[in-house]
């Protein structure tokens, strides 16, 4: 049977890519019929510091903007991480299975740690070990998320395959099915189209959050950086204009049309008439979601009913599983 799971982390505001990449095809799966097991990854943020006050805030946000997606907490379980203790237990008995050379070629290490490794947590080296966790445990058969995630869900398949090679239990860890080829897998920075659109960019004006007002939509598509031709006819004329590209990509992306459709309709024009199509189409389509956030964080029962709903459906299905785990390894169990 189909389980789909996935997570996003309490660290701070959702833009575009996490909608695009992640959010918005998470509601399809769910409404093809997939049961969906989705969380809020806090013990992934604290592996660079929260401030206390504000996580508990962040981790409604994200539950929020779940069930603003179009999440439906009667067929979806929806969760805080760290409420389900199972992740951590079985975090730690697959960080005995992991490899460091492993996890010394993990590029998201790498690029977050900087050039202060050894000022760097110790879980944010470990990170990807607790995610494999998060799968495993509820034997998750597809993951969708952004491109960006595609390493790191290769590295959940290893350490599934090492596990149930090393104790013998061939199948007990089914290898998951990564996602991560979406309609918009990797959306890019409006001001650089080599970059990634990220929570963790300084510059507020290469994203869109989900709590910009349509005003700032606007201004933002409107600032985006671009180049002075027209767009191509074909997809090849997209090929080394990456600003333009991800525009596109874009469009087609909240409109769900292929990204040919886009070129049929836009050109030959110039971005003069392609970005006020672009915005409009952008505030109409984050509207609603943004306002139903709004709303959710408002009366913030709502979201705590379905956190605490969501946390104990987890648990039924991850609890016997880390059990399972604990008699294969061979510990104590009375
Ligand atoms: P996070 O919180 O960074 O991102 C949440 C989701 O958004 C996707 N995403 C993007 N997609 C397209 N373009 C972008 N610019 C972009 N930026 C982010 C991410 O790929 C992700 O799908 N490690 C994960 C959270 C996690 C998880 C898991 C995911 C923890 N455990 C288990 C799946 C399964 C993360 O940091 O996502």
């Amino acid at each position: 049977p189909r389980r789909i799971l996935s997570g996003i982390q309490a660290s701070g505001a959702l833009h575009l890519g996490n909608y695009l990449g992640a959010l918005k095809r998470f509601t399809a799966l769910q409404d093809q019929g997939a049961p969906c097991f989705l969380f809020v990854a806090d013990l992934h943020a604290i592996t660079v510091w929260q401030d206390p006050a504000l996580l508990a805030a962040q981790t409604r946000e994200i539950a929020a903007a779940y069930l603003a997606s179009g999440l439906d907490p009667a067929r979806s379980v929806i969760f805080p991480q760290s409420a389900v203790r199972a992740h951590s237990e079985l975090a730690w008995i697959l960080n005995c299975t992991a490899r460091l050379g492993w996890l010394d070629r993990m590029t998201q290490f790498k690029e977050k740690s900087g050039k202060h490794k050894e000022r760097s947590s110790v879980g944010l080296y470990t990170y990807p070990v607790l995610q494999a966790a998060d799968i495993l445990l509820y034997k998750a058969t597809e993951v969708p998320t952004g491109e960006d995630q595609k390493q790191h869900l290769e590295l959940t398949r290893d350490i599934a395959g090492k596990f149930n090679t090393d104790f013998g239990v061939p199948g007990f860890f089914p290898l998951p099915e990564p996602l991560t080829q979406g309609p918009a897998p990797r959306v890019m920075s409006l001001r650089d189209g080599s970059a990634k659109m990220s929570k963790s960019d300084p510059s507020d004006q290469s994203r869109i959050n989900l709590t910009d007002d349509a005003d700032t939509i606007v201004s933002k598509i409107k600032k985006a950086r671009t180049d002075p031709e027209p767009l191509p006819e074909t997809l090849d004329g997209l090929a080394e204009r990456a600003e333009a590209r991800n525009l596109v990509t874009l469009y087609a992306a909240l409109a769900d049309i292929s990204r040919e459709a886009v070129l049929e309709q836009f050109g030959g024009q110039g971005f003069g008439a392609f970005k006020p199509a672009l915005a409009e189409l952008a505030v109409q389509s984050l509207a609603p979601v943004t306002a139903e956030m709004r709303r959710l964080m408002a009366a913030p029962d709502e979201i705590d009913r379905v956190l605490k709903d969501g946390a104990e459906r987890a648990a039924a299905v991850a609890d016997p599983v880390v059990d399972d785990v604990k008699r294969i390894v061979g510990f104590w169990r009375g």
